[in-house]
């Protein structure tokens, strides 16, 4: 596949690197590998300068803003003695300064052209702030909800989670042959199995067969390469008992020789020091050793590679030949985004901060990412006049909750409130804005007196959630549901007698399961970003149909997780018939809402449904052609799901899988003819060689709305040849 990284352009590059990497001393190669933070430049002045003058910097994390990062290259190129330029890099994960949907709630669109455009403007923002360099897309698959880096990453699937990780990647790097101006080259983390933390809790250990490593969180890797993916940032974690970090077959054997990544790979944040607390690398040198050993090329932050490569090599435990790969790999990349001719950014680029387009889009997305989960026609609403809205996340300080955790340096002050949004939007209603409620405990008199001010209105609006720093980094919680009283205070305004329409904003499935059959409307709105006030204005007042499907499983009960649909087949699936079943006596065995699950203002038909065989060869491919048809009273959008199982192989496989969707707008009344293709290689799995293979045998298909649907089933053959 054509990408940056097999361009012409990286032809170039490499030679260019490698003339230069010739001319390097060993203090300055090494400096290319080492990467720094805000402290080197800003708390010790002898330091910077030494560092600085010795080649020991090849790119900073964190440092923002035209200004400041072209005045500190500038010192950098003044001082050395061969002028690198470095490359200024941080987490710009969905928006710079403006700030779109947070990457599950992106994937909740099911239009990986979405995450693409917004992936392009947040690069064209950050690039014009001096970066060049985003810590991002994080493609770990995700099945743990209490994991709060589920927020980061496009859910549980790795079908969607490889197509989003694409997208991703070339919304950053652009779809030219170099990344260039207005583009950041990407970083696709967390390198490898960060998702399967036991019991979800961040940095924890990851226990997975090499079969489900290979099958359900590496391909969402190898998407991003085959899309040219320039960079990759190794886990915290260990796998199966070896550190990310320190782990050669994860880094070398597979990301390199099996995957053909040609990039470079920086380590996470203090990763490489954390192999001693590991118990896996006695002091720092031994630390360097086996992360560096094992293909980390480059280490975040400080100077661990600085202080102890020199000392390795002369020991013999690293050899020159590997430092100058890994240089070379990192100044091909430099040439590559034409750093060297053009190492500064116009200060006037900055312009594009928060302009209307950017704007816009961010608005679009907020509507195209929330999943409408309830409705009983309270919604779109029409006509109402006298409306109550309450819940914490009306209260000023919500704006950041509503951006959600990794925004960079958005401007929280810019967050178009929920509030805000529908005054704009319903200027005629009476908006009766209710305070008081909290994300922590409120007394019973506080919910009442909320209730009772509530139920003057006709219709209550209940902004329910997170605060933003409850998911992402070290945002791991061992409960799901709302915190403090607010599920008190949503069936407080339920039971008022007034229709409730109740939003939830998280950044993480939560269990809502107390709300069925009680509220008359349940929008998940995720963390919209800066347009969210107006995003969900349009989705209450039917300017926009709601068309989001979920990404993730979201359970009954916390005791349920981790829950994720392409479970594999038990010996005793849970259907009804006697006791001694795989479930739970307490709660059902599904979730409360599926993947793919998603409701909207309109309803859609499926018909004239065809598979092109039933029978493909193993290099064949099948296609799945059916109409669809808006059925309803709205123009809205249709999410096509494909699912597969094989019905009998030599491994257990999952009782479904997501192979081929297709998002389609269509007016009212109008009807499309879709087409869906199926490889025969989408259909492939793991053997205990850890090859991929296609068994001949049965199949099942269905076109489905959701991963329950099985209203639209069909049989095929896979032959021998
Ligand atoms: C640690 C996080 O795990 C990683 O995702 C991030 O990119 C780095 N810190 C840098 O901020």
């Amino acid at each position: 596949m054509d990408n940056i990284m097999n361009s012409r352009a990286y032809k170039a590059a490499r030679e260019k690197a490698q003339a230069l990497l010739e001319k390097l001393t060993l203090t300055e190669k090494i400096g290319q590998l080492s990467q720094f933070g805000n402290s080197i430049y800003s708390s010790d002045e002898k330091k910077y300068e030494d560092h600085f003058r010795e080649g020991k910097v090849g790119s900073f994390l964190t440092l923002r803003g035209a200004e400041k990062t072209n005045r500190i290259q500038r010192d950098l190129m003044n001082m050395q003695r061969t002028p690198i330029p470095a490359i200024f890099a941080d987490d710009v994960i969905h928006g710079y300064r403006t700030t779109f949907p947070t990457p599950i709630a992106q994937s909740c669109s099911w239009d990986p052209e979405l995450t693409a455009r917004c992936s392009a403007a947040a690069a064209k923002e950050a690039y014009a702030g001096g970066l060049k360099w985003t810590f991002g897309p994080m493609v770990d698959i995700a099945r743990d909800p209490r994991w709060g880096r589920i927020m980061e990453g496009f859910g549980e699937d790795t079908y969607l989670c490889s197509r989003f990780a694409a997208a991703a990647v070339r919304g950053f790097q652009g779809d030219g042959d170099a990344p260039g101006k207005d583009h950041l080259i990407a970083c696709m983390k967390h390198y490898a199995a960060y998702g399967a933390c036991v019991g979800g809790r961040d940095y924890n250990t990851a226990d997975v067969s090499p079969e489900t490593l290979h099958e359900v969180y590496l391909p969402p890797f190898k998407a991003g390469i085959d899309a040219g993916a320039a960079t990759v940032m190794s886990a915290f974690n260990d796998v199966n008992g070896v550190p990310a970090t320190a782990n050669r077959y994860l880094l070398t054997d597979v990301l390199r020789d099996r995957f053909g990544f040609k990039g470079f790979v920086v380590s996470d944040a203090g990763a490489v020091g954390e192999l001693i607390n590991h118990g896996f690398a006695e002091d720092p040198k031994d630390a360097v050793c086996k992360a560096f050993g094992a293909g980390v090329d480059m280490l975040m932050a400080g100077d661990m590679y600085n202080d102890n490569l020199p000392a390795l090599l002369e020991e013999g435990k690293v050899t020159m030949e590997e430092i100058d790969r890994s240089v070379l790999s990192i100044l091909t990349v430099k040439y590559l985004l034409g750093l060297f001719d053009e190492p500064f950014v116009d200060p006037d680029g900055e312009k594009v901060f928060f302009c209307d387009e950017h704007l816009a889009l961010s608005r679009e997305a907020g509507a195209q990412c929330a999943v409408l989960l309830e409705n009983d026609g309270i919604l779109p609403l029409k006509g109402v006049e006298n409306i109550a809205l309450t819940g914490p996340l009306t209260h000023p300080c919500g704006k950041a909750h509503l951006l959600g955790g990794w925004c960079g340096i958005a401007d929280p002050e810019r967050t178009v409130t929920i509030e805000e949004g529908l005054k704009a939007a319903i200027p005629d209603a009476n908006i009766d804005v209710i305070p008081g409620a909290t994300f922590v405990h409120m007394e019973p008199e506080e919910i009442a007196a909320i209730a009772a001010r509530a139920a003057r209105s006709d219709v209550i609006i209940a902004a329910v959630g997170e605060e933003n720093g409850m998911a992402g980094e070290a945002g791991s919680k061992s409960d799901l549901e709302l915190c403090g009283s607010q599920e008190e205070l949503v069936l407080a305004l339920c039971a008022t007698g007034r229709p409730v329409v109740c939003l939830v904003s998280a950044g993480r499935p939560l269990v809502l399961s107390k709300f069925k059959g009680k509220v008359a409307a349940l929008l998940n709105i995720w963390q919209p970003g800066t347009e969210a006030g107006n995003s969900v204005a349009d989705l209450l007042t039917g300017k926009v149909n709601p068309s989001g499907h979920l990404t993730t499983s979201f359970p009954y009960t916390t005791g349920q997780v981790p829950i994720y649909y392409n479970h594999p087949s038990t010996g005793r699936p849970a259907d009804g018939h006697w006791r001694f079943e795989s479930k739970y006596m307490d709660c059902p065995i599904g979730p409360l809402y599926p993947f793919g699950y998603g409701r909207s203002y309109t309803t859609f038909e499926y018909s004239d449904i065809s598979l092109s065989s039933d029978k493909i060869a193993p290099d064949g491919e099948l296609k799945v052609r059916l109409t669809v048809t808006n059925t309803g009273e709205y123009d809205g959008a249709a999410v096509v799901q494909l699912y597969v199982r094989d019905l009998v192989a030599s491994r257990v496989r999952p009782v479904k899988e997501l192979k081929g969707f297709k998002k389609l707008f269509l007016t009212r009344g109008a009807s499309s003819r879709v087409e869906l293709s199926l490889p025969a290689s989408g259909l492939a799995f793991v053997d205990s060689k850890l090859e991929w293979v296609v068994e001949p045998g049965r199949f099942k298909l269905w076109v489905a709305e959701d991963s329950a649907d099985e209203r639209c089933g069909f049989d095929f053959t896979v032959t021998n040849s």
